[in-house]
């Protein structure tokens, strides 16, 4: 499946009726069904496709489907967690769009609704689009689709980190919420292959993301890719809800730990998180180890504890080990062991080896 290629293209070429521009194909259109009638299932979506290369690519096409040149796109700036693709310097500026900012509320960590409502109202943006990067809590999805639809505006939710979660049944609905357009990737908290996905309940809107797929955002899919998608779909329809639940519980019981350890995360007073990300609080940080965060995750790197280098911690993978609420205490032990100077790499590697069944 790795090299092969599916193009159905039902029309004639030279005097004979093509069906697909390749033969070999039975296989791998069935594939492509299959992941497709999981994922419309498992999301409660009608339409959906798996073939963006990325999450990165599915957000192109979304922004190239919705918008047209000189189009205002809102979404929340990298500096409050955004992802940075939805940034004037990135694909809006590649695609001729304008692009501003949502209102934001670092203390709660959110959208401030009051303030983007009214800036939506004033601006009235062809796009809005909601999600993030440093994500630990659910987006106002319902009040930012009511002021949509009243100023005339798409509303595309990018839920590339919560994935696995939506998938589960935790976090949110994003189009339930309202939500006109669903954006994801497969390998964060989803547990699949690299790859991106768009999904939507609104046919016009999927036939311009159609019509963006072949030879504008992608040519031939990765057909490997869709079959390790479908296999993670079958684990997510069996799985996907304690999966989801258990990686929600593991952050709350990890940041707790970590806080009782003495090394602070931040929202303590809203329940630290509701995702799979632990964001931790820099200032403490200095304060508590001396450490900024790239010092941080360098050192844990030593001890094959792995995090990213602007200080989030996740528990999706843990989990998929088979990891529960009670083993947060030893994870939060070891993490602050290293960074009190403590060799523990031959202890994460003993305590690691109890946790080889995966979750499902
Ligand atoms: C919110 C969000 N959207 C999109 C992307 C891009 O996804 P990918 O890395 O699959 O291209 C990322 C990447 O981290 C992200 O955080």
């Amino acid at each position: 499946m790795a090299s092969r290629y599916t193009l159905p293209i039902n029309q004639e070429v030279h005097g004979s009726f093509v069906e697909n521009a390749y033969r070999g194909t039975r296989g791998l259109d069935k594939v492509e069904a299959l992941a497709n009638e999981l994922a419309s299932d498992i999301f409660s979506v009608k339409h959906v496709t798996f073939a963006p290369l990325s999450g990165h690519i599915a957000a192109l096409g979304a922004l190239l489907s919705l918008c047209e040149k000189g189009d205002l796109v809102m979404a929340l700036d990298s500096s409050s967690g955004g992802y940075d693709g939805y940034n004037s310097d990135y694909i809006p500026d590649m695609l001729g769009l304008r692009a501003d900012t949502l209102p934001f509320a670092p203390e709660i960590w959110n959208i401030d609704v009051e303030k983007a409502v009214e800036k939506i109202v004033e601006q009235k943006p062809k796009l809005v689009v909601l999600g993030a990067s440093f994500f630990p809590f659910p987006h106002p999805v319902r009040e930012i689709s009511e002021v949509c639809r009243e100023v005339g505006a798409y509303l595309a939710y990018d839920g590339c980190h919560v994935f696995g979660l939506i998938a589960g049944g935790e976090f949110q609905s994003p189009l339930a919420e309202g939500a006109d357009l669903l954006i994801g990737n497969t390998h964060k908290s989803f547990f699949g292959p690299q790859g991106g996905a768009l999904m939507t309940n609104d046919s016009q809107i999927f036939d311009r993301i159609k019509k963006n797929l072949t030879w504008r955002t992608v040519d031939n899919i990765h057909w490997n890719r869709i079959a390790a998608t479908a296999q993670a779909l079958c684990e997510v329809k069996d799985h996907g809800k304690g999966y989801a639940g258990q990686v929600v519980g593991n952050s709350k019981a990890l940041a707790r730990a970590l806080d009782d350890g003495g090394l602070r995360p931040l929202f303590r007073e809203l329940g630290y998180t509701a995702s799979h990300q632990i964001m931790l609080d820099p200032e403490e940080l200095v304060a508590s180890k001396g450490l900024d965060f790239n010092s941080m995750a360098i050192i844990l790197e030593r001890s094959n504890i792995i995090i990213d280098a602007v200080g989030r911690l996740g528990t999706n993978e843990i989990t998929r080990l088979g990891m529960v609420e009670g083993d947060m205490e030893r994870v939060a032990e070891l993490i602050i062991g290293a960074l009190d100077g403590e060799d523990v790499l031959e202890k994460v590697l003993k305590f690691r080896r109890n946790y080889n069944v995966c979750f499902c």
